[in-house]
């Protein structure tokens, strides 16, 4: 069974599913959230969680440093839900 991620800023949520990144579920539904690599490499699509967790994925030690995940931010191409979310929404830059 896949959760539920909720962006209160755009009023909608996403169903992901089972072992899907935060990154893809919110793409398939027409969530543009920043990224680049896909791969944990750039840090394009950190976000701060603002509720529920999530399983980190490998990635690029600076990407996301140990710090940044203490204070709540995740990287959206390397986690996927373990609970329901609540996640900003932030505008791809042009
Ligand atoms: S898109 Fe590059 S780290 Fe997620």
């Amino acid at each position: 069974m896949g959760f539920k991620i909720h962006f209160p800023d755009l009023n909608r949520s996403v169903e992901a599913e089972e072992k899907e990144t935060i990154l893809d579920s919110s793409l398939n539904a027409g969530i543009d959230l920043e990224y680049s690599c896909r791969f944990g490499r750039c840090g394009a699509c950190k976000i701060l969680l603002l509720s529920g967790e999530v399983e980190h994925l490998s990635h690029g030690k600076f990407s996301l440093t140990e710090e940044e995940k203490k204070e709540g931010y995740i990287l959206a191409c390397r986690s996927v839900p373990l609970s329901d979310l609540i996640l900003p929404w932030i505008k791809k830059k042009v």
